[in-house]
């Protein structure tokens, strides 16, 4: 990527041209174009689609996004924006993180050690899935300072498979622990039922023509293969063949945490606690006054229910009503670093981004990760820049116009 200087003309120029990659692949949109063609559709698929017939929810999310306005300042002196954001009590480069990805590793085998690698590189947070394909213990190991772990609510009702999964989280480092609340149903995502991308999947002669012609996936298949729901494995039974994995996983999926249960985490987990799903302000002060040290709006990417408001258009509220008790974070729709800019500017902390590194991962395979981490610093920095904020503080105090923007009632 292009390192900024300083000239005594008082501009900031470009260091060097941008190189191949930059050439090829600007925007996101470019990267999900390669991707589509890199690995196999069952695995794009996974990736790029949404719930409902129409996927109206993931579009909305764009579309909403899209339509906010940013009022820029000028004529300050020229600056290098100060884009560091700290985190329940960590200092990250940018306000930006990888989301928590259910599998990484089929859409490149290998994916979650990449992004751990990357991330820690570039001191960014990393998500890692409950159901990934690598243990907390092995991504703890790649990102010491930069792993944050997501939950989904095992079925048992004791909680004692979660609570296990927690105490491994502690133990290996983790940094704040991530509850996901909005998958209280099961989803039906087309895509994934006319790719047969179900549990148990059976691969079949559909599969053998769809991977075929993806050599560069077989061969990253052959070196990492893919170790589904490998935190799993412990609960399943060590020695079971990956099959009976996956077989336990599927019964493991499904249903909530109830607010109850949110209390019962904050009293064993000390570090920080996060929910991801909310929507409606009444829960994230419900979130607050449980204790969680964040909240990330978020509609799942549209990957839930179509039907679910794009989660940019009520971020405004929840950040008004919460007060400065709990960090907000947001996600759901982000695809350059003026979509960073523009959930910073109405209120959110820092932001996540779920398909831009899965894309990335999918168009460029082990390398992607840090493309996608190195174009979002670059974006976000020179739209700081370019705005006139020299601190991800200052991006609040800007004007912006806003639509889209929900009335909640009491
Ligand atoms: C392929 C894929 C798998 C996902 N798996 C999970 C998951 O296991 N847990 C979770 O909390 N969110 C999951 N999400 C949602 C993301 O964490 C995030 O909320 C969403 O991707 C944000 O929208 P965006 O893709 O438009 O950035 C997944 C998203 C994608 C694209």
């Amino acid at each position: 990527m292009n390192k900024i200087v300083k000239n005594s003309d008082a501009q900031l120029l470009y260091k060097s041209p941008p190189n191949k990659l930059e050439l090829k692949y600007p925007t996101i949109a470019d990267l999900r174009r390669r991707a589509r063609r890199r690995v196999p559709r069952f695995a794009f698929d996974y990736v790029d689609g949404a719930a409902g017939a129409n996927e109206t929810g993931m579009h909305r999310n764009a579309a909403a996004l899209d339509a906010i306005e940013v009022v820029p300042r000028y004529g300050v002196e020229n600056f290098k924006a100060d884009m560091e954001v700290d985190l329940f009590g960590r200092r990250f480069s940018a306000p930006i993180a990888v989301a928590p990805m259910g599998i990484p590793g089929m859409v490149w085998p290998g994916g979650e050690e990449a992004f751990a690698k990357a991330a820690q590189e570039a001191r960014m947070p990393f998500t890692l899935g409950s159901s990934s394909a690598a243990t907390i213990e092995r991504i703890t190991e790649l990102a010491p300072d930069c792993t944050w772990f997501q939950l989904y609510r095992m079925p048992n009702n004791d909680l004692a498979i979660n609570f296990d999964l927690v105490k491994r989280a502690e133990l290996a480092g983790v940094h704040a622990l991530i509850l996901t609340l909005d998958v209280p149903a099961r989803t039906k995502r087309p895509r994934e039922l006319r790719n047969r991308l179900i549990i148990p999947y059976r691969p079949g002669l559909r599969t053998v023509v769809d991977v075929l012609p993806h050599p560069a996936w077989l061969l990253a298949l052959s070196k990492n293969g893919i170790n589904a729901f490998a935190n799993y494995r412990k609960y399943a039974g060590n020695n079971l063949p990956n099959r009976e994995v996956v077989k336990f996983a599927r019964k493991q999926s499904g249903g909530t945490f109830t607010w109850g249960e949110v209390e019962k985490f904050r009293d064993k987990w000390k570090g920080p606690l996060v929910v991801k799903g909310i929507l409606h302000p009444q829960d994230a002060n419900r979130a607050s006054k449980i204790g969680v040290d964040g909240i990330i709006v978020s509609n799942h990417g549209g990957r839930q229910l179509e039907s679910a408001p794009a989660s940019i258009d009520v971020l405004p509220e929840i950040v008004s009503s919460v007060g400065n008790n709990t960090t907000i974070l947001f996600d759901s729709g982000i695809r350059s670093g003026e979509d960073v800019i523009r959930a910073l500017a109405l209120g959110a902390k820092s932001t996540l981004s779920g398909r831009c590194f899965m894309y990335g991962l999918a168009a460029l395979g082990s390398k992607g990760p840090k493309y996608v981490i190195d174009y979002f610093f670059e974006e976000i920095s020179e739209s700081m820049r370019q705005v006139g904020a020299k601190s991800c503080a200052e991006l609040t105090s800007l004007v912006t116009r806003h639509t889209g923007a929900y009335l909640f009632k009491d």
